[in-house]
């Protein structure tokens, strides 16, 4: 109906601002898709050694979901999820490149500040953990994700446990090259240029 398909327009709009694109550009960078993994998001930024472009990215690409969230929480919990899914959906599948995005993780952590900012913390947790240990940020990545709706499901919050359970099947998608790299032995560890 016409509230619902709003709302993913509203998020899919915030959500399709590519921070890392527009921040390394306007630093002289070039283009982010040329540089490392290719791809757009924070952990690609810090491959260029800038430090503080990849937190802008991080800040951004996060911020984007949180926002979208909190907006459209003006028209109550059902339409905050579906912002944060139009959110997360327009940063991986973003139309003014192509509908070729990011991976989604700054995104998806972002959105979950704005549902639900205990489940971020549990999420934010497992991220640093399996980064401090592993240095591989997709690594990180894919458990921290995998454990989201796992936590909606135990907690009963099955519309979350539903949105989440969508959107950590496409990080798991758009992290094929990484899980293959994983498995090979060949993925970058955070911070090292690629
Ligand atoms: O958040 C994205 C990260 O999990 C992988 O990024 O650039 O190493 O493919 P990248």
């Amino acid at each position: 109906f016409p509230i619902a398909s709003g709302m993913l327009i509203l998020g899919y709009l915030f959500g399709s601002i590519p921070f890392g694109l527009i921040l390394t550009y306007f630093a002289g960078l070039g283009d982010i898709r040329a540089i490392g993994s290719g791809n757009i998001g924070a952990t690609n930024v810090l491959r260029t050694g800038n430090k503080w472009l990849a937190a802008g990215t991080l800040i951004g690409d996060a911020l984007k979901g949180t926002v979208a969230v909190l907006i459209a929480g003006h028209w109550g919990p059902e339409a905050a999820i579906l912002a944060g899914v139009g959110a997360f959906l327009g940063h991986v599948f973003c139309a003014w490149l192509g509908f070729r995005g990011g991976k989604g993780v700054a995104t998806f952590l972002g959105v979950l500040i704005g549902l639900s900012w205990h489940v971020a913390l549990a999420f934010a947790v497992v991220w640093l953990a399996v980064a401090v240990v592993s240095r591989y940020s997709s690594l990180a990545a894919l458990l921290a994700s995998l454990l989201t709706p796992v936590v909606f499901l135990a907690l009963g919050d099955y519309p979350k446990a539903a949105a989440f359970a969508l959107l950590t099947i496409i990080i798991w998608i758009k992290h094929r090259p990484n899980i293959a790299r994983l498995l090979a032995g060949t993925e970058g560890r955070i911070g090292q240029k690629g």
